[in-house]
């Protein structure tokens, strides 16, 4: 071993410090980016112990924890409801179930929330994008309702609308309509969470979808009619929101209908030269997810966890690899990520998991170390607070401490690539990057880390490696 421990986490100290203050000074260079398609509301509630017991013998233990162990994964009934939210808290997983049934959706709405954000990957990154970073930021709304343009925060900030054959853009708050309230209930509960006899082995969130729109990646008009206009404004685009694709609809129509729109959309974004980052969220429909592999080589980049990894390598890879992935350890993982370059041609892909980022590129920059670690401080801010409301919130996540544990991978690294210096090795045509990240020990919510962690390192590195 080189250094110690010690000395490691002091040298990732002064890295750390030097990515934030180039990260902070570049982002004012992005002159603007669009996030599409999915932004609905995601009221969050905290669940408490005994509110939820009483629910849960109100209606029938057994028939609850049946739910547990055969999961529906969808809702219409209370049974489905609370069964979902156990298996969550048991298994210590984020799980998201649509809401089928009216009379649940006003069940969730009268036991009602402790905040409401704005959510989605579209939405939370226009709050970040816009907000914090003050980049202008296009993002598109499938509906604009009141409650849910009041949740975006000020700042340059935009959706598109038609004036007359003219493409406006403003604030959500000046385009308000009487549309559908798009509504994601996120029961959030912390490590070691009790109810029954079911603990959480980690924090998390079960999410109940009451929302028609997204579930289908609904295109406003403006987005269909004037997407060339939309492309011409940006540097950048970040896409999300396909993960929720089905084979086939009730009206005929499949995820292709959906895709081909989405296609024509990143041809444009290619024409005007726009890098185009896809957020990979898990797609449990494998057929949509290989179309969704397929599509890949259109983006400039693709973000992803190894939940996400893993389900890729069981269509372009192995069993036994996709397992090693979910695992976590740091070699199945170069594998896996090296596959997905070699099948896909992109250029840039950003893993990120419990403990440490890695990102691969086909090009070499120390940029992209940067990019990640001031990502990893985003993502410590947002665990933190919830919500980042200022970029100061960043700054105070350096005092969080960096993950020890994943040092023991820095030196298994450096081991095997003799090359290895801070945090970057050269794999001849290709460069990997890796941090050890901070880790919030009791966090206030989990839901938008990914998101936060994507566009965060996505922005800012191509914010530095412009400058
Ligand atoms: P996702 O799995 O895409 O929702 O993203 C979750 C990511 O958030 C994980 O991969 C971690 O990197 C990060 N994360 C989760 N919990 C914490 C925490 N307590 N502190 C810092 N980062 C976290
Ligand atoms: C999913 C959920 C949404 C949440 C987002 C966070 O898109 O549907 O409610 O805000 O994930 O990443």
């Amino acid at each position: 071993m080189k250094e110690s421990l010690k000395e490691r986490i002091r040298l990732w100290k002064n890295l750390y410090i030097n990515a934030f203050e180039n990260a902070v000074n570049a982002i004012p260079n992005v002159e603007g980016v669009l996030l599409a398609y999915n932004t609905n509301i995601d009221v969050i509630k905290y669940l408490d112990k005994d509110d939820l017991e009483k629910r849960i013998n109100q209606i029938g233990k057994e028939r609850v924890f049946e739910v547990i162990e055969t999961p529906t994964e969808r809702i219409s009934s209370l049974e489905h409801l609370f069964g979902g939210i156990l298996r969550s808290i048991k298994l210590g997983k984020a799980m998201e179930w649509f809401v089928e049934s009216e009379e649940i959706r006003r069940y969730l709405r009268e036991w009602g929330w402790d905040e409401l954000r704005i959510g989605g990957q579209a939405g939370i990154m226009a709050n970040l994008l816009g907000g914090v970073y003050r980049i202008p930021t296009i993002v598109h709304v499938p509906q604009n309702p009141k409650l849910q343009a009041d949740l975006f925060v000020d700042g340059p900030i935009y959706v598109p609308i038609f004036k007359g054959k003219e493409l406006k853009l403003v604030h959500p708050k000046e385009a308000v309509k009487e549309e559908n309230e798009l509504i994601h209930y996120i029961y959030e509960f912390p490590r070691g969470f009790q109810v029954f006899d079911i603990q959480a082995p980690r924090e998390n969130r079960f999410i109940a979808n009451a929302d028609d729109y997204n579930a289908r990646v609904y295109m406003r008009k403006e987005f269909r009619e004037g997407f060339e206009k939309i492309a011409k404004r940006v540097e950048l685009a970040i896409i999300s929101g396909l993960q929720v694709l089905k084979e086939y609809y009730s009206d005929g129509t499949t995820y292709r209908d959906v895709l081909d729109r989405v296609e024509s959309h990143l041809n444009s974004l290619n024409r005007y030269d726009v890098r185009s980052h896809f957020e990979f969220a898990y797609t449990a429909n494998r057929l949509v997810r290989e179309e969704l592999i397929g599509i890949l080589p259109k983006f400039t980049s693709v973000g992803l966890n190894e939940v996400e990894l893993a389900s890729i390598v069981e269509i372009i890879g192995d069993e036994t690899l996709a397992k090693e992935v979910l695992e976590g350890h740091v070699f199945p993982i170069i594998d896996a990520i090296n596959l997905l370059m070699d099948e896909t041609g992109i250029g840039r892909i950003h893993f990120h998991t419990y403990g440490y980022y890695l990102a691969l590129t086909k090009y070499r920059s120390e940029e992209v170390r940067d990019a990640l670690l001031f990502a990893s401080l985003a993502a410590a801010a947002k665990a933190m607070k919830g919500n980042i409301e200022r970029i100061e919130h960043i700054r105070d996540a350096l005092s969080v401490p960096t993950n020890e544990r994943a040092i023991v991978f820095e030196e298994e690294l450096e081991k095997e690539f003799t090359e290895f210096e801070n945090g970057l090795i050269d794999m001849v045509d290709r460069q990997l990057a890796f941090v050890p990240t901070k880790i919030v020990t009791s966090p206030k919510s989990t839901v938008g880390i990914g998101d936060t962690i994507s566009s965060s390192a996505f922005i800012s590195e191509f914010a530095m490696r412009k400058s």
